[in-house]
């Protein structure tokens, strides 16, 4: 994961699927107790979190991001915003990157976005960000749903019946379908969102996790050390 500069003392950050915070509560420690957070989900948690961030600035928002109105957000207002999810699952990245879009729009400035992926299975065509791109690609809506499905072979165990060169061969192409989602994602940050720098970042070993991939993005007048 990149490293976040102490230098700024008042980053304002979203996390996008929070879930517990936990991420946050690290990010904030690691700031030495700065900054200020919004923490997006669209579920309830008992907040264990929230308690540790009281002295932080922050907002907790429920809200599916589909329904999220970023400039309506008081917090966020005039500020450039980092961004960053830990495990955000399948179509919430691509919601996430549309509601980006509207923000930036609408005169908001992103600083950054760090989303640590999941679930590309979950992906689909109709939110999927980049939907020009598989038209280029030639492939109707349902053959990209499909090729989402196919990434779970790249995260599914070995399975009894299945010979070594099978399970390798199935892990190759789910590998192959998660790298085309993301690109179009990428593409999309880099044309849409006119990041400066995107990539995408294997950040732990696959014998951590096969969840380790990091779609990244940043803007130049960067608070970030990669
Ligand atoms: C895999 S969990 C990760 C939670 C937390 N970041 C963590 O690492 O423990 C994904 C989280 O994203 C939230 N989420 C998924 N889709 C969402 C959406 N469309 N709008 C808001 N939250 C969403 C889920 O409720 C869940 O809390």
């Amino acid at each position: 994961m990149p490293r976040i500069s102490v230098k700024k003392t008042s980053l304002f950050i979203l996390e996008w699927g929070a879930g517990k915070a936990e991420w946050s509560w690290y990010v904030y420690k690691g700031m030495q107790e700065s900054g200020r957070f919004i923490l997006i989900d669209r579920k309830s948690f008992k907040n264990k979190f929230d308690k540790y961030l009281k002295q932080a600035e922050f907002q907790r928002l429920k809200v599916d991001i589909r329904d999220l109105i970023l400039e309506n957000v008081s917090l966020a207002q005039g500020h450039p915003i980092i961004n960053y999810s830990k495990h955000l699952c399948g179509r919430a990245t691509d919601l996430t990157l549309t509601c980006l879009k509207e923000y930036q729009a609408n005169g908001g400035f992103i600083e950054g976005i760090y989303i640590a992926l999941c679930c590309h299975q979950l992906c689909c065509f109709e939110d999927y960000v980049n939907k020009p791109l598989v038209q280029q690609w030639g492939l109707t809506s349902s053959e990209f749903d499909q090729m989402c499905k196919l990434t779970s072979w790249a995260v599914n165990g070995k399975r009894s019946h299945m010979d070594e060169a099978t399970f390798e061969k199935r892990r190759e192409i789910g590998l192959k379908c998660k790298k085309l989602i993301d690109y179009g994602r990428m593409k999309f940050m880099k044309e849409e969102l006119k990041m400066s720098h995107v990539d995408r970042v294997y950040y732990v070993a696959s014998e951590v996790s096969l969840e380790n991939v990091l779609l990244m993005g940043k803007n130049c007048n960067l608070c970030c050390n990669l």
